[in-house]
Protein backbone atom coordinates (compact mmCIF):
# COMPACT_ATOMS: atom_id res chain seq x y z
CA UNK A 1 0.00 0.00 0.00
CA UNK A 2 1.24 3.55 -0.62
CA UNK A 3 1.24 5.60 2.35
CA UNK A 4 1.22 10.27 1.34
CA UNK A 5 1.96 12.34 3.83
CA UNK A 6 -0.11 15.68 3.69
CA UNK A 7 0.59 19.01 5.54
CA UNK A 8 -2.29 20.39 6.44
CA UNK A 9 -2.82 24.09 7.15
CA UNK A 10 -6.48 25.06 8.09
CA UNK A 11 -5.60 28.68 8.49
CA UNK A 12 -8.09 31.11 9.74
CA UNK A 13 -11.79 31.81 9.47
CA UNK A 14 -13.93 29.20 7.75
CA UNK A 15 -10.63 27.43 7.12
CA UNK A 16 -10.16 24.81 9.80
CA UNK A 17 -14.29 24.36 9.36
CA UNK A 18 -14.03 23.38 5.71
CA UNK A 19 -10.79 21.62 6.19
CA UNK A 20 -12.08 19.26 8.87
CA UNK A 21 -14.75 17.93 6.43
CA UNK A 22 -12.08 17.64 3.70
CA UNK A 23 -9.82 15.80 5.93
CA UNK A 24 -12.50 13.26 6.81
CA UNK A 25 -13.97 12.68 3.34
CA UNK A 26 -10.14 12.11 2.35
CA UNK A 27 -9.66 9.48 5.05
CA UNK A 28 -12.74 7.72 3.98
CA UNK A 29 -12.08 7.52 0.59
CA UNK A 30 -8.90 6.01 1.39
CA UNK A 31 -10.22 3.83 3.48
CA UNK A 32 -12.75 2.33 1.23
CA UNK A 33 -10.48 1.95 -1.68
CA UNK A 34 -7.79 0.31 0.33
CA UNK A 35 -4.59 0.81 -2.22
CA UNK A 36 -3.63 4.26 -0.24
CA UNK A 37 -3.34 5.63 3.23
CA UNK A 38 -2.97 8.81 3.93
CA UNK A 39 -1.00 10.59 6.86
CA UNK A 40 -1.85 14.21 7.96
CA UNK A 41 0.16 16.40 9.75
CA UNK A 42 -1.35 20.10 11.04
CA UNK A 43 0.65 23.25 11.10
CA UNK A 44 -1.48 26.11 13.09
CA UNK A 45 -0.25 28.91 10.94
CA UNK A 46 -2.17 31.97 9.54
CA UNK A 47 -3.25 35.56 11.48
CA UNK A 48 -3.81 33.79 15.11
CA UNK A 49 -0.25 32.86 14.73
CA UNK A 50 1.32 35.84 13.27
CA UNK A 51 -0.74 37.64 16.57
CA UNK A 52 1.07 35.74 18.39
CA UNK A 53 4.29 35.45 16.89
CA UNK A 54 4.54 38.42 14.32
CA UNK A 55 4.80 35.92 11.74
CA UNK A 56 2.30 34.04 9.73
CA UNK A 57 4.22 31.07 9.71
CA UNK A 58 7.64 29.25 11.17
CA UNK A 59 10.58 30.84 10.17
CA UNK A 60 11.86 27.31 8.61
CA UNK A 61 8.61 26.67 7.73
CA UNK A 62 8.87 25.96 3.83
CA UNK A 63 12.40 23.44 5.18
CA UNK A 64 9.09 21.88 7.14
CA UNK A 65 6.96 21.50 4.31
CA UNK A 66 9.43 20.02 1.69
CA UNK A 67 8.65 16.56 2.61
CA UNK A 68 4.87 16.59 2.16
CA UNK A 69 3.84 15.04 -0.85
CA UNK A 70 1.02 17.34 -0.36
CA UNK A 71 -0.08 20.20 1.10
CA UNK A 72 -4.14 20.67 1.93
CA UNK A 73 -4.90 24.43 2.97
CA UNK A 74 -8.13 26.51 3.88
CA UNK A 75 -7.87 30.34 3.88
CA UNK A 76 -5.41 32.54 5.17
CA UNK A 77 -6.56 36.37 5.91
CA UNK A 78 -8.49 37.75 8.65
CA UNK A 79 -9.24 41.45 9.94
CA UNK A 80 -6.64 42.61 12.21
CA UNK A 81 -3.64 41.25 10.08
CA UNK A 82 -3.15 43.47 6.67
CA UNK A 83 -4.40 41.16 3.94
CA UNK A 84 -0.93 41.62 1.59
CA UNK A 85 1.11 40.40 4.83
CA UNK A 86 -0.96 37.34 5.36
CA UNK A 87 -1.43 36.46 1.63
CA UNK A 88 2.21 37.29 0.80
CA UNK A 89 3.76 35.91 3.95
CA UNK A 90 2.17 32.38 3.90
CA UNK A 91 0.06 31.63 0.62
CA UNK A 92 2.29 33.45 -1.94
CA UNK A 93 5.18 32.34 -0.08
CA UNK A 94 4.39 28.41 -0.62
CA UNK A 95 3.33 28.98 -3.75
CA UNK A 96 7.02 30.66 -4.99
CA UNK A 97 8.86 28.51 -3.05
CA UNK A 98 7.64 25.73 -4.34
CA UNK A 99 7.31 26.70 -7.65
CA UNK A 100 3.89 26.14 -7.85
CA UNK A 101 3.23 27.73 -11.49
CA UNK A 102 0.26 25.73 -12.68
CA UNK A 103 -3.09 26.71 -10.58
CA UNK A 104 -5.66 24.56 -12.17
CA UNK A 105 -9.12 25.67 -11.47
CA UNK A 106 -11.81 23.14 -12.69
CA UNK A 107 -15.46 25.27 -13.76
CA UNK A 108 -18.27 22.64 -14.12
CA UNK A 109 -21.58 23.24 -13.26
CA UNK A 110 -22.54 19.90 -11.67
CA UNK A 111 -26.34 18.66 -12.13
CA UNK A 112 -28.37 20.11 -8.96
CA UNK A 113 -25.63 23.76 -8.25
CA UNK A 114 -26.96 26.92 -8.71
CA UNK A 115 -26.34 28.58 -11.84
CA UNK A 116 -26.86 32.52 -12.68
CA UNK A 117 -27.76 32.91 -15.68
CA UNK A 118 -30.58 31.13 -17.76
CA UNK A 119 -29.76 27.88 -19.78
CA UNK A 120 -26.60 27.25 -18.22
CA UNK A 121 -25.79 23.68 -17.60
CA UNK A 122 -22.96 20.86 -17.40
CA UNK A 123 -22.92 20.60 -21.25
CA UNK A 124 -22.21 24.07 -21.60
CA UNK A 125 -21.01 24.99 -18.40
CA UNK A 126 -17.42 22.96 -18.24
CA UNK A 127 -14.19 24.75 -18.53
CA UNK A 128 -10.37 24.20 -17.19
CA UNK A 129 -8.55 27.53 -16.36
CA UNK A 130 -5.05 27.26 -16.48
CA UNK A 131 -3.87 30.36 -14.67
CA UNK A 132 0.04 31.15 -14.62
CA UNK A 133 0.56 31.06 -10.80
CA UNK A 134 4.45 32.16 -10.15
CA UNK A 135 4.63 35.63 -12.31
CA UNK A 136 2.86 38.02 -14.20
CA UNK A 137 1.09 40.87 -12.57
CA UNK A 138 1.22 39.51 -8.93
CA UNK A 139 5.42 39.32 -9.80
CA UNK A 140 5.59 41.82 -6.23
CA UNK A 141 7.39 43.86 -8.81
CA UNK A 142 7.77 47.64 -8.98
CA UNK A 143 8.20 50.73 -6.77
CA UNK A 144 6.78 53.65 -4.51
CA UNK A 145 8.40 56.55 -4.98
CA UNK A 146 7.71 59.95 -3.17
CA UNK A 147 5.74 58.07 -0.64
CA UNK A 148 2.69 60.40 0.75
CA UNK A 149 3.92 63.62 -1.11
CA UNK A 150 2.16 65.69 -3.73
CA UNK A 151 4.46 63.98 -6.98
CA UNK A 152 3.41 60.29 -5.16
CA UNK A 153 4.50 57.70 -8.12
CA UNK A 154 3.33 53.81 -7.37
CA UNK A 155 4.69 51.22 -10.09
CA UNK A 156 3.45 47.66 -10.60
CA UNK A 157 5.38 45.74 -13.30
CA UNK A 158 4.12 42.44 -14.65
CA UNK A 159 6.72 40.19 -15.32
CA UNK A 160 6.12 37.81 -18.00
CA UNK A 161 9.41 35.87 -18.85
CA UNK A 162 10.43 33.43 -21.91
CA UNK A 163 10.39 30.56 -19.62
CA UNK A 164 7.45 31.39 -17.12
CA UNK A 165 5.21 31.81 -20.18
CA UNK A 166 6.53 28.88 -22.22
CA UNK A 167 5.91 26.32 -19.65
CA UNK A 168 2.44 27.28 -18.35
CA UNK A 169 1.25 27.21 -22.31
CA UNK A 170 2.80 23.85 -23.01
CA UNK A 171 1.40 22.78 -19.89
CA UNK A 172 -2.29 24.09 -21.04
CA UNK A 173 -1.71 22.36 -24.59
CA UNK A 174 -0.19 19.35 -23.12
CA UNK A 175 -3.44 19.26 -20.84
CA UNK A 176 -5.59 20.05 -24.06
CA UNK A 177 -4.18 17.52 -26.30
CA UNK A 178 -4.56 14.79 -23.80
CA UNK A 179 -8.02 15.41 -23.06
CA UNK A 180 -9.02 16.26 -26.82
CA UNK A 181 -10.29 19.40 -26.25
CA UNK A 182 -9.71 22.99 -27.41
CA UNK A 183 -7.73 25.58 -26.05
CA UNK A 184 -8.24 29.06 -25.58
CA UNK A 185 -5.89 31.95 -24.98
CA UNK A 186 -6.52 35.09 -22.80
CA UNK A 187 -4.88 37.87 -22.73
CA UNK A 188 -5.37 41.91 -24.08
CA UNK A 189 -2.41 42.83 -26.14
CA UNK A 190 -4.36 45.54 -27.71
CA UNK A 191 -3.77 47.89 -24.67
CA UNK A 192 -0.78 45.56 -22.72
CA UNK A 193 1.95 46.37 -25.36
CA UNK A 194 4.72 44.60 -24.48
CA UNK A 195 3.29 41.87 -21.82
CA UNK A 196 0.22 40.70 -23.67
CA UNK A 197 1.46 41.03 -27.12
CA UNK A 198 4.58 38.69 -26.09
CA UNK A 199 2.25 36.47 -24.40
CA UNK A 200 0.25 36.02 -27.91
CA UNK A 201 3.50 35.35 -29.59
CA UNK A 202 4.31 32.46 -27.36
CA UNK A 203 1.16 31.34 -27.58
CA UNK A 204 1.30 31.22 -31.01
CA UNK A 205 4.89 29.37 -31.16
CA UNK A 206 3.88 26.86 -29.02
CA UNK A 207 0.97 26.39 -30.67
CA UNK A 208 2.83 24.91 -33.91
CA UNK A 209 3.96 21.87 -31.84
CA UNK A 210 0.72 20.81 -31.51
CA UNK A 211 -0.98 21.52 -34.27
CA UNK A 212 -4.08 18.58 -33.38
CA UNK A 213 -5.21 21.35 -30.44
CA UNK A 214 -7.75 23.69 -31.98
CA UNK A 215 -7.16 27.04 -30.08
CA UNK A 216 -8.94 30.39 -30.19
CA UNK A 217 -7.97 33.66 -28.37
CA UNK A 218 -9.38 36.31 -26.91
CA UNK A 219 -8.89 39.48 -25.81
CA UNK A 220 -9.55 39.51 -21.67
CA UNK A 221 -12.88 41.73 -21.87
CA UNK A 222 -14.17 40.24 -24.48
CA UNK A 223 -14.00 36.86 -22.66
CA UNK A 224 -15.50 37.89 -19.70
CA UNK A 225 -18.71 38.94 -21.84
CA UNK A 226 -18.28 35.83 -23.50
CA UNK A 227 -18.23 33.70 -20.55
CA UNK A 228 -21.93 34.79 -19.62
CA UNK A 229 -23.35 35.06 -23.01
CA UNK A 230 -22.23 31.84 -24.64
CA UNK A 231 -20.01 29.70 -22.32
CA UNK A 232 -19.48 27.06 -24.34
CA UNK A 233 -17.10 28.59 -26.45
CA UNK A 234 -14.67 27.66 -23.29
CA UNK A 235 -12.57 24.42 -22.88
CA UNK A 236 -9.26 24.30 -21.50
CA UNK A 237 -8.46 28.07 -21.07
CA UNK A 238 -5.01 29.09 -20.38
CA UNK A 239 -4.75 33.12 -19.30
CA UNK A 240 -2.17 35.41 -17.32
CA UNK A 241 -2.00 35.03 -13.21
CA UNK A 242 -4.40 38.24 -12.56
CA UNK A 243 -6.70 37.70 -15.24
CA UNK A 244 -7.20 34.34 -14.46
CA UNK A 245 -7.35 35.25 -10.69
CA UNK A 246 -10.68 37.23 -11.68
CA UNK A 247 -11.99 35.16 -14.48
CA UNK A 248 -12.41 32.39 -12.24
CA UNK A 249 -13.99 33.90 -9.28
CA UNK A 250 -16.63 34.79 -12.55
CA UNK A 251 -16.27 31.31 -13.33
CA UNK A 252 -16.85 30.47 -9.86
CA UNK A 253 -20.35 32.07 -9.65
CA UNK A 254 -21.16 30.54 -12.83
CA UNK A 255 -20.07 27.06 -11.38
CA UNK A 256 -22.45 27.54 -8.07
CA UNK A 257 -20.57 29.82 -5.92
CA UNK A 258 -17.74 30.28 -4.29
CA UNK A 259 -18.94 26.98 -1.68
CA UNK A 260 -17.68 25.27 -4.36
CA UNK A 261 -15.15 26.41 -6.65
CA UNK A 262 -11.75 24.64 -6.03
CA UNK A 263 -8.04 25.40 -6.87
CA UNK A 264 -4.77 23.42 -7.12
CA UNK A 265 -1.06 24.89 -7.28
CA UNK A 266 0.93 22.24 -9.00
CA UNK A 267 4.28 22.19 -9.86
CA UNK A 268 4.39 19.78 -12.50
CA UNK A 269 8.05 18.65 -12.01
CA UNK A 270 7.06 16.86 -8.65
CA UNK A 271 10.26 18.50 -7.11
CA UNK A 272 8.26 20.44 -4.27
CA UNK A 273 4.97 19.41 -2.64
CA UNK A 274 2.04 21.14 -4.74
CA UNK A 275 -0.90 23.07 -2.87
CA UNK A 276 -4.97 22.16 -3.03
CA UNK A 277 -7.40 24.71 -1.81
CA UNK A 278 -10.80 26.16 -1.93
CA UNK A 279 -10.69 29.21 -4.11
CA UNK A 280 -12.49 30.98 -1.11
CA UNK A 281 -10.96 32.98 1.46
CA UNK A 282 -11.52 33.11 4.87
CA UNK A 283 -15.17 34.65 4.96
CA UNK A 284 -15.04 36.57 7.71
CA UNK A 285 -18.89 37.11 7.55
CA UNK A 286 -19.94 33.64 8.36
CA UNK A 287 -16.85 32.34 10.11
CA UNK A 288 -17.47 30.34 13.77
CA UNK A 289 -21.50 29.89 12.59
CA UNK A 290 -20.32 26.19 11.52
CA UNK A 291 -22.57 27.04 7.86
CA UNK A 292 -19.75 27.14 5.32
CA UNK A 293 -19.89 24.62 2.80
CA UNK A 294 -17.15 22.17 3.29
CA UNK A 295 -18.41 20.89 -0.68
CA UNK A 296 -15.29 23.72 -1.92
CA UNK A 297 -12.87 21.84 0.24
CA UNK A 298 -13.65 18.70 -0.93
CA UNK A 299 -13.57 19.23 -4.66
CA UNK A 300 -9.90 20.22 -3.87
CA UNK A 301 -9.35 17.24 -1.81
CA UNK A 302 -10.46 15.37 -5.14
CA UNK A 303 -8.04 17.18 -7.40
CA UNK A 304 -5.06 15.65 -4.42
CA UNK A 305 -5.88 12.74 -5.15
CA UNK A 306 -6.04 12.79 -9.40
CA UNK A 307 -2.76 14.77 -8.65
CA UNK A 308 -1.43 11.59 -6.32
CA UNK A 309 -2.26 9.20 -9.01
CA UNK A 310 -6.10 7.87 -8.49
CA UNK A 311 -7.99 10.02 -10.58
CA UNK A 312 -10.26 7.30 -10.37
CA UNK A 313 -10.83 8.54 -6.50
CA UNK A 314 -11.04 12.19 -7.31
CA UNK A 315 -13.59 11.41 -9.61
CA UNK A 316 -15.82 9.38 -7.57
CA UNK A 317 -15.53 12.33 -5.36
CA UNK A 318 -17.17 14.90 -8.16
CA UNK A 319 -19.71 12.15 -8.07
CA UNK A 320 -20.69 12.53 -4.30
CA UNK A 321 -20.63 16.53 -4.52
CA UNK A 322 -23.22 16.10 -7.27
CA UNK A 323 -25.44 13.45 -5.26
CA UNK A 324 -25.56 16.19 -2.68
CA UNK A 325 -26.45 18.46 -4.59
CA UNK A 326 -29.02 16.96 -6.41
CA UNK A 327 -30.84 15.48 -3.61
CA UNK A 328 -31.21 19.04 -2.39
CA UNK A 329 -31.47 17.46 1.26
CA UNK A 330 -28.57 18.81 3.11
CA UNK A 331 -26.77 21.68 1.80
CA UNK A 332 -25.81 24.76 3.23
CA UNK A 333 -27.45 28.38 3.51
CA UNK A 334 -25.52 29.46 0.54
CA UNK A 335 -26.84 26.73 -1.89
CA UNK A 336 -30.45 27.46 0.13
CA UNK A 337 -30.20 24.56 2.74
CA UNK A 338 -30.09 25.17 5.79
CA UNK A 339 -27.76 22.43 7.05
CA UNK A 340 -24.52 23.07 8.88
CA UNK A 341 -21.15 22.70 7.55
CA UNK A 342 -20.48 18.75 9.43
CA UNK A 343 -23.71 17.74 8.80
CA UNK A 344 -23.24 18.49 4.84
CA UNK A 345 -19.70 16.67 5.51
CA UNK A 346 -21.13 14.17 6.66
CA UNK A 347 -23.79 13.44 3.89
CA UNK A 348 -20.81 13.30 1.52
CA UNK A 349 -19.02 10.88 3.72
CA UNK A 350 -22.71 8.76 3.17
CA UNK A 351 -23.04 8.36 0.05
CA UNK A 352 -19.47 7.74 -0.25
CA UNK A 353 -19.48 4.57 1.70
CA UNK A 354 -23.00 4.18 -0.29
CA UNK A 355 -21.42 3.74 -3.45
CA UNK A 356 -18.62 1.98 -2.91
P1 LIG B 1 -14.32 35.25 0.77
O1 LIG B 1 -14.17 34.21 -0.29
O2 LIG B 1 -13.79 34.91 2.10
O3 LIG B 1 -15.87 35.62 0.91
C1 LIG B 1 -16.65 36.17 -0.13
C2 LIG B 1 -18.14 35.86 0.10
O4 LIG B 1 -18.37 34.48 -0.20
C3 LIG B 1 -18.57 36.06 1.55
O5 LIG B 1 -19.88 36.57 1.59
C4 LIG B 1 -18.54 34.66 2.13
O6 LIG B 1 -19.44 34.46 3.18
C5 LIG B 1 -18.89 33.79 0.92
N1 LIG B 1 -18.23 32.48 0.99
C6 LIG B 1 -16.93 32.21 0.74
N2 LIG B 1 -16.67 30.91 0.92
C7 LIG B 1 -17.83 30.34 1.32
C8 LIG B 1 -18.19 29.02 1.69
N3 LIG B 1 -17.32 28.00 1.68
N4 LIG B 1 -19.47 28.79 2.06
C9 LIG B 1 -20.38 29.79 2.07
N5 LIG B 1 -20.09 31.05 1.74
C10 LIG B 1 -18.83 31.33 1.37
O7 LIG B 1 -13.63 36.56 0.21
P2 LIG B 1 -13.34 37.96 0.96
O8 LIG B 1 -14.46 38.30 1.87
O9 LIG B 1 -13.00 38.89 -0.13
O10 LIG B 1 -12.03 37.74 1.80
C11 LIG B 1 -12.02 37.43 3.21
C12 LIG B 1 -10.59 37.17 3.64
O11 LIG B 1 -10.08 36.00 2.99
C13 LIG B 1 -9.62 38.30 3.31
O12 LIG B 1 -8.72 38.42 4.40
C14 LIG B 1 -8.90 37.79 2.07
O13 LIG B 1 -7.61 38.31 1.93
C15 LIG B 1 -8.86 36.31 2.32
N6 LIG B 1 -8.78 35.49 1.09
C16 LIG B 1 -7.98 34.40 1.12
C17 LIG B 1 -7.92 33.55 0.05
C18 LIG B 1 -7.08 32.32 0.16
O14 LIG B 1 -6.62 31.96 1.22
N7 LIG B 1 -6.85 31.61 -0.93
C19 LIG B 1 -8.68 33.80 -1.17
C20 LIG B 1 -9.54 34.96 -1.09
C21 LIG B 1 -9.57 35.77 0.01
MG1 LIG C 1 -8.92 35.15 -6.03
Amino acid sequence: MDTFKVAVIPGDGIGPEVIDEGVKIMKKAAELDGRLQLEFTYFPWGCEFYLKNGKMMDEDGIEQLKSFDAIYLGAVGYPGVPDHISLWDLLLKIRKEFDQYVNIRPITLLNGAPCPITGGNKENIDMLFIRENSEGEYAGAGDWLFKGKPEEVVLQTGVFSRKGTERIIRYAFETASNAGKTLTSISKGNALNYSMVFWDQVFEQVSKEYPQVQTYSYLVDAAAMYMIKDPARFEVVVTSNLFGDILTDLGAALGGGMGLAAGANINPERMFPSMFEPIHGSAPDIAGKGIANPLAAIWSASQLFDFLGFNDIGENLISCIEKTLEEKRVLTPDLGGSASTSEVGARVAEILTEMA
